[in-house]
């Protein structure tokens, strides 16, 4: 089995159910939850059972679907009115990942020209089955990008997960880690643990480790010493919007990451499907951060840490200003420079 296919997907879709890879069990359980409603979709965003930017999208898609085939009895005029509503409600699981909210316009758009139910179900269902596959070709692309910038035996670096889990297949930031597999080169990757919810170490160490990627974990306050010290050529994060300035956000602790690559010299790259920019969204003062619940700072896998009732602040992801980013690589080729221009064109 080549590394690509030993893979485990995210997201499977059965018709009346998904299967959705639940993120919070691993890296010990690797289980499927059984999905039926659009409720149930939500909540697996809201706790990260599902998480990554481009596979929230997908599976919010795929939440419409089911919400869509379980109302066929309704008149088309009021299917569009509460389809409307169905999209209000799965907005708002999660607010920084541009990518929700580009795949549910997407479903929009598809029903655009329906006149009636039946046909507007099945436009939705396919028009989900195509983000979905679309997904996969766009981050192979990304991992073909990407490793025009690296060279066989290169050490690099990379927070949170932007893996295949995160994504249909393959990742964004870890793409260039399958395709270079694939070559037979031999990359290398620290990966940082990503505090509080160690999507580092619960799930880029996990899927790295299981394709026989070289992976080392870290915690995260060793970054800028392993930087400094293990002759890393890089660092590749992926990213949950990036304004059409070029800013960046991602997950918490990439801005900490980008100095100390900065002050080190070493480039700082971001694996970014064109999904994920977001033109309408100036700069990174304009991008919504996502603050998530105390208990993820003061507990561990559910054992407290901290003192209890000490106050904490939560916040999911940072913005890496876009001087910070030595190239943004898409599915269409590599922004560097003026990231205004280059990713308004890429984006055209
Ligand atoms: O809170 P998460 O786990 O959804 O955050 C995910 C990230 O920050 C990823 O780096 C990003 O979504 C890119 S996934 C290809």
């Amino acid at each position: 089995m080549s590394t690509t296919e030993t893979q485990i997907s995210s997201l499977r879709y059965k018709g009346d159910h998904l299967l959705l890879l639940d993120q919070q069990q691993l890296p010990h359980h690797t289980v499927y939850i059984n999905v039926t409603t659009i409720e149930q979709v939500w909540d697996c965003i809201k706790k990260l059972n599902v998480r990554g930017a481009p596979a929230i999208g997908i599976a919010a898609a795929f939440g419409i679907v089911l919400w869509a085939k379980s109302h066929t009895f309704l008149s088309f005029p009021e299917f569009k009115e509460q389809l409307n509503h169905q999209i209000a409600f799965l907005s708002t699981s999660r607010p920084t990942a541009v990518n929700l909210f580009w795949a549910l316009d997407r479903i929009t758009a598809s029903v655009a020209n329906v006149l009636e139910t039946k046909e507007a179900v099945e436009r939705i269902e396919q028009e989900a089955l195509l983000i979905q596959k679309e997904d996969e070709e766009i981050c192979r692309k990304i991992g073909e990008n990407g490793l025009t910038l690296l060279c066989d035996g290169d050490r690099l670096m990379t927070h949170c997960n932007a893996g295949g889990i995160a994504t249909a297949k393959y990742g964004t930031a870890l793409a260039p880690l399958y395709l270079a597999k694939e070559k037979g080169w031999n990359l290398s990757v620290y990966a940082n643990e990503t505090r509080p919810v160690f999507q580092g170490a619960r799930l880029t160490a996990w899927e790295l480790k299981q394709a026989g990627v070289d992976v080392t974990l870290i915690t995260d306050n060793m970054a800028a010493h392993t930087l400094k010290t293990k002759q890393v050529s890089a660092v590749i994060v992926g990213c949950d919007r990036v304004a059409a300035n070029g800013d960046t956000a991602n997950k918490i602790g990439t801005f900490g990451l980008a100095l100390q690559a900065k002050a080190l010299g070493i480039p700082f790259y971001v694996a970014s499907p064109l999904s994920t920019i977001d033109l309408n969204t100036p700069t990174g003062d304009d991008i919504p951060i996502e603050e998530r619940p105390a208990e993820e700072v003061t507990h561990v896998q559910g054992v407290p840490i901290a003192p209890k009732g000490v106050k904490v602040f939560n916040p999911a992801f940072d913005v890496t200003p876009h001087e910070y980013i030595t190239a943004i690589i898409t599915e269409k080729g590599i922004a560097r420079g003026n990231y205004k221009e280059a990713l308004a064109e890429l984006k055209k």
